[in-house]
């Protein structure tokens, strides 16, 4: 009965790892996924996380019985104080519910399902660009995917006024998806003033906040920074969605943890919404696995673990500044043509690098070096031993 049936290309992320593996050259080199390597190469699991697996394990009293349909309660509490703030207003007011979901693609299709069933308008602008399986998410839901503009290739930063007038002329009650910090694919955020404007243009039009927080901690080495955008939506009391993920943050990314919030204006609205958010997630997969959440509620609730994760979440941070910082001299060392201090600029976890789909086959091709095609290189995975490499083929690429 499938015998007709159509190879479906690979995804155009994860599948740059998938035709990694298949390189057998000694020099390959996979800058695709977004996944944080050690300056030897590595994966890396926290000496925190470690530690509170080990606690967990010597834990007799825990058993593997099946999680409520939302999740484990510690893990939801911590989470939400985690991205809005201990003191804010809407957790102690109880307008916040959280829910356990699998990472941030996860917590965000669980927020798309109960959008297309409980809202009553199904627009929803993501940026243009933004990583690629949020349009999957949002259109396999149910959602009508449309594009606001977010990146100016000329300057290779934020085009603010294209953002603002395409928001401006969104329909009423439309929702906008936001990248919480560490805009993926770019690097480029807004600043704290133009996230104010980009706040009251949605508010003044009633259109609906829609976080993606896969970075926290991760853009500046600082959590409650790395937070401020999402925090300055709640604050003005409006509602207000996030997916979180501890992927990157924690390390977790094959435990896939994450939380969706969905911030209401009262608790007896949020009850109401958690009630229905059960009916979604219920027959998806009927509720998360314990062992990565028990993970993150470990480390979140003793204060020295959790010092002890912002400590290696800051070490992760900064060798990633550093890898920008030395790809930026080693291609000014070389002289590379063109202007080369977005890799400075930009923030987070990737370098959108301008290298057009051509220069990116190239590169893979000659120098075993593995990037999705639209130039975004992920800097977590270069090492000082790596950079002169990667400048190598960059050079090549652009003066072929
Ligand atoms: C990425 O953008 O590389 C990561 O978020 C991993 C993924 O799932 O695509």
């Amino acid at each position: 009965v499938f015998a007709n049936i159509v190879r479906a290309p690979e995804d155009p992320i994860l599948g740059v790892t998938v035709a990694y593996n298949k390189d057998s050259s000694p020099n390959k080199l996979n800058l695709g996924v977004g996944a944080y390597r050690t300056e030897e190469g590595k994966p890396l699991v926290l000496n925190v996380v470690r530690r509170a697996e080990q606690m967990l394990v010597n834990d007799n009293s825990r058993v593997k019985e099946y999680l409520p349909i939302v999740g484990l309660a510690d893990f939801n509490k911590l989470s939400a104080k985690l991205i809005f703030g201990a003191d804010s207003p809407a957790i102690q007011e109880n307008r916040v519910t959280t829910v356990q979901c699998l990472s941030g693609t996860g917590s965000l299709r669980v927020g798309a399902e109960f959008l297309a069933k409980h809202y009553h308008q199904l627009t929803i602008y993501i940026p243009n660009p933004t990583w690629g399986n949020h349009t999957k998410i949002f259109t396999l839901a149910g959602l009508s995917v449309k594009t606001y503009r977010y990146y100016d290739p000329a300057t290779r930063g934020l085009d603010f006024q294209g953002l603002l007038e395409d928001l401006g002329a969104a329909p009423s009650g439309s929702i906008v998806l936001l990248h919480a910090c560490a805009h993926n694919p770019t690097g480029v955020d807004p600043t704290n003033e133009q996230w104010e404007q980009i706040r009251q243009l949605l508010r003044s039009k009633g259109l609906l906040p829609f976080f993606d927080s896969a970075y926290q901690g991760f853009a500046s080495g600082n959590l409650d920074a790395d937070a401020q955008s999402v925090r300055m939506f709640v604050a003005d009391g409006g509602e207000c969605f996030a997916a979180q993920s501890y992927a990157k943050n924690m390390g977790l990314y094959g435990e896939r943890v994450g939380a969706l919030s969905i911030v209401c204006k009262t608790a007896d609205v949020a009850s109401r919404v958690e009630s229905q958010l059960k009916l979604v997630i219920r027959p998806m997969y009927s509720n998360p696995p314990i062992h990565g959440a028990s993970i993150v509620a470990t480390i979140l609730k003793d204060r020295d673990m959790f010092n002890e994760w912002t400590v290696e979440l800051k070490a992760m941070a900064d060798r990633i500044i550093s890898m920008r910082q030395q790809l930026f001299d080693a291609l000014s060392a070389k002289g590379t043509p063109g202007d080369w201090s977005h890799i400075i600029k930009q923030i987070g976890m990737f370098t959108f690098t301008g290298l057009n789909t051509e220069q990116v086959a190239f590169m893979t091709k000659e120098y075993h070096i593995y990037l999705t095609s639209d130039g975004r290189i992920s800097m977590a995975g270069l090492s000082s031993k790596t950079v002169p490499h990667l400048a190598e083929a960059i050079h090549a690429a652009v003066t072929r």
